[in-house]
């Protein structure tokens, strides 16, 4: 009797946890199909987004061209029609003083366009720059070379203050060039109808940093940020005489070698651009050594 009464029992406990697993499959069964729902849901969310974010890329891009198209335009077109007068003048001019002149002007001309050129050369290679051991001290020289012309013309004094024989970073020459330059510029503009015009250049190294400072004492910062200097199309110059490029430009290759760019306004007048790179240390005679081995 015992043992039927067992057997019935486990039959019934059998049967019972059959059903509760038919209900649990059930149940699952159900979840599964949400489930498949919330993916199949997500997935169009999904490429919505996708969408969404290539169109504002694109439409973001197409602004950006706009906006460098202008620039670009405005920048080259007054530079263009001062060019065709100093040609027309030059043409009419008997006098030969007169001529030399006109031909001079449309060397700082020429001079203005093959800079803008050059900083939008930026654009065409980005990311393509190759490092290798550069001398601040010989960038630094190719860059006056490129504005000494202008500093001349525009009656400004520079002095500059070398600490050091040598200042080795790890760089691309005329990226760091172009930095220098831009600044350089900045601060010629800077120093339009003010008197006693000066710049003032110190290169030196600091704790493993090399550090450049430009200092001018022309009309100052005023309220502006390096946070908004820096964004590109930034720009407080009439349009024709700035793109508001040089400072976005120069960030981009400061970074780019793992250094800093900083602008304050100076003690008494005018700005002062702080430039640090990391300095290349110079590989000791023991470390060769080890490397050999
Ligand atoms: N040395 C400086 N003294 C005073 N203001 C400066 C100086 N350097 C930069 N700025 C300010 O920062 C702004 C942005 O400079 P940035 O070099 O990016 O563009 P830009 O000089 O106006 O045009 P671009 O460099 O494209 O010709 C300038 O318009 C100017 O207002
Ligand atoms: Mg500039």
């Amino acid at each position: 009797g015992l043992v039927i009464l067992a057997i019935i029992l486990r039959a019934q406990r059998i049967r019972q946890a059959l059903r509760i697993s038919q209900a649990d499959r059930r149940e699952l069964r159900g979840a599964n199909a949400l489930l498949a729902l919330e993916i199949e849901e997500r997935r169009m969310a999904e490429t919505q987004l996708e969408k969404a974010q290539s169109e504002l890329a694109r439409s973001s891009k197409l602004a950006a061209l706009g906006q460098l198209s202008a620039s670009v335009t405005h920048e080259l077109g007054q530079p263009i029609s001062a060019m065709q007068n100093y040609l027309k003048a030059a043409e009419f001019d008997k006098d030969n003083d007169e001529r030399k002149n006109s031909l001079e002007r449309l060397g700082g001309i020429a001079r203005r366009m093959v800079s803008i050129t050059r900083q939008l050369r930026f654009f065409a290679q980005p990311g393509q720059s190759t490092m290798e051991q550069v001398d601040l001290i010989r960038v630094w020289k190719g860059a006056f070379l490129l504005v000494e012309a202008d500093l001349k013309q525009k009656g400004v004094k520079l002095k500059v203050n070398i600490g050091e024989e040598k200042i080795i970073v790890l760089g691309n020459r005329l990226r760091l060039e172009q930095v220098l330059i831009n600044l350089l510029r900045n601060s010629i503009s800077a120093l339009e109808d003010q008197k006693n015009k000066t710049i003032k250049v110190d290169l030196g190294i600091e704790r493993d940093m090399a550090i450049i400072t430009i200092s001018d004492n022309g009309h100052g910062l005023g309220a502006q940020t390096m946070d908004q200097m820096k964004e590109p199309f930034h720009t407080t110059k009439a349009s024709g005489n700035g793109m508001g490029l040089g400072l976005a430009i120069s960030t981009a290759i400061v970074v780019e070698h793992g250094g800093q760019l900083r602008a304050e306004n100076g003690k008494k007048s005018g700005a002062v651009f702080t430039l640090e790179l990391p300095v290349e240390l110079p590989l000791e005679l023991d470390d060769l050594g080890k490397k050999g081995k």
